[in-house]
C-alpha cells in the first residue's frame, strides 16, 4: 500500500485537466501536496508514474490508501470528502434548482475536445488569429509527436510488466492525432464550440438579467463560483493561448462571455493556479528547450523513485522529484530571454 501522508495530486502543469483539478482545490482552499509530473519530458509515461495509472495520465490522487483517476473523478471525491465547515463547496445540494444547472455546464463544457484544439491549433496556426504559440512551433511539435511514439516502443521493450500498457498507449496516441491533424474535422469542431459557447453567453445573459443592481455579481450558475465555472474559467483560459479568444469574444461578440473571461483573470485562486501558465505552455510548445532540460534531469530518477516508493523513503523521490522541476524552470526561465 501507499504511505503519502495526506492529501496529493499528481498533475502535469500544462494540462488543462489537471489544471481543473487544482483550481478546484484552490477554490475549496484544501491543504494538498502537488507533485509536478513533467508531460513535455514525458515523464508520465515513465514505468513509476505508469504503475500509478496504467494509461499514463494526470492528474491522478493519492488521499490515504485511495488512489482516484480522471479529473472528474477527482473532483466529484474531493466535493464528497472534504465536507468540513469553511470549505467552499463547489456544488449546490443534489435536491436544489442548481444543481442540474450546474451539472448540465460541467458535462457540456467537459465534453468539448480541448486536447483536439490544442493540438489541431498547434499543428494549424492558419486556424487561430491571436495565438500565443510561436510559429516555429509547428515542425517542432511534429517531430516531438514522432519522438513519443518511438519512446513508448521502447519503453515497452525495456519493461516486460508494463508492455500492454505501452502498446495501447502509442495506438491512442496515434488514433487522436490522426484526427487532430484533420482540419476537417478541426473546422466541425470549432463549429461546435461556438454553439457551446452562444449557450453559455444566453446563460450569462439570463445571469445578469435576473441579479437586481445591488446584488453580488454572478456566475455561470448563479451567484456562487461553482464547478461549472472551474470548467469554463480553464477552457476560455486555453481558447485564450490557442489563438481562438479573438474569434469567440470581444468587440462586440459575445459580451457576457468577454467580461466574465476579464472578471475570472482576477479571481484570487484562479490567477494562483493559472495566471502564469500559458507562459509556461509556451515553453512546453517549444521541445528544443526541454530537450536540453532533460539532459540536466538525472537520468535515475525513475528507479529511485520506485525504490524509494518501495523501502517507504518516498519523501526522498519527491525532494529530487521537486528539484529536478525547480532546475527545469531556471533553464527555461533562462531560455526565454531568447523569445
Ligand atoms: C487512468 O486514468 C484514466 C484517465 O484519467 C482513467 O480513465 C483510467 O481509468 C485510469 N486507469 C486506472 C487503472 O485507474
Amino acid at each position: 500500500s501507499l504511505f503519502f501522508a495526506g492529501t496529493n495530486i499528481f498533475h502535469g502543469v500544462i494540462s488543462l485537466i489537471s489544471l481543473q483539478v487544482r483550481l478546484a482545490i484552490a477554490e475549496k482552499a484544501l491543504k494538498c501536496e502537488e507533485h509536478d509530473v513533467n508531460l513535455p519530458l514525458s515523464e508520465h509515461n515513465e514505468p513509476w508514474f505508469m504503475r500509478l495509472n496504467s494509461s499514463g495520465e494526470v492528474p491522478v490522487l493519492i488521499h490515504g490508501e485511495n488512489i482516484i483517476c480522471e479529473a472528474t473523478q477527482i473532483i466529484d471525491y474531493l466535493e464528497a470528502t472534504f465536507t468540513d465547515e469553511g470549505v467552499p463547496r463547489l456544488m449546490p445540494e443534489e435536491g436544489s434548482m442548481y444543481y442540474p444547472r450546474v451539472q448540465h455546464y460541467r458535462e457540456l463544457l467537459d465534453s468539448l475536445p480541448m486536447d483536439a484544439y490544442t493540438h489541431g491549433c498547434i499543428l494549424h496556426p492558419e486556424l487561430t488569429v491571436d495565438s500565443m504559440i510561436p510559429a516555429y512551433a509547428t515542425t517542432r511539435i511534429r517531430s516531438q509527436i514522432s519522438n513519443t511514439e518511438s519512446e513508448l516502443k521502447k519503453l515497452a521493450e525495456e519493461n516486460p510488466d508494463l508492455q500492454d500498457a505501452y502498446i495501447a498507449k502509442q495506438k491512442r496516441l496515434k488514433s487522436k492525432l490522426l484526427d487532430h491533424d484533420n482540419i476537417k474535422y478541426l473546422k466541425k469542431i470549432l463549429d461546435e464550440l461556438e454553439k457551446v459557447l452562444d449557450q453559455v453567453e444566453t446563460e450569462l445573459q439570463r445571469r445578469n438579467e435576473e441579479t437586481p443592481e445591488d446584488g453580488n455579481q454572478p456566475w455561470l450558475c448563479g451567484d456562487f463560483f461553482s464547478l461549472a465555472d472551474v470548467s469554463l474559467a480553464v477552457t476560455l483560459h486555453r481558447l485564450k493561448f490557442l489563438g481562438l479568444a479573438r474569434r469567440n469574444w470581444g468587440n462586440g461578440k459575445r459580451p457576457n462571455l468577454e467580461a466574465y473571461y476579464e472578471r475570472v483573470l482576477k479571481r484570487k485562486a484562479f490567477y494562483k493556479v493559472l495566471g502564469h501558465v500559458n507562459n509556461i505552455l509556451i515553453s512546453a510548445v517549444l521541445p528544443t528547450a526541454f530537450r536540453v532540460a532533460k539532459k540536466r534531469a538525472p537520468r535515475v530518477l525513475g528507479t529511485t523513485f520506485l525504490v524509494g516508493m518501495l523501502a517507504g523513503m518516498g519523501y526522498f523521490a519527491f525532494m529530487c522529484l521537486r528539484k529536478r522541476f525547480a532546475n527545469m524552470m531556471v533553464s527555461i526561465r533562462t531560455r526565454q530571454n531568447y523569445f
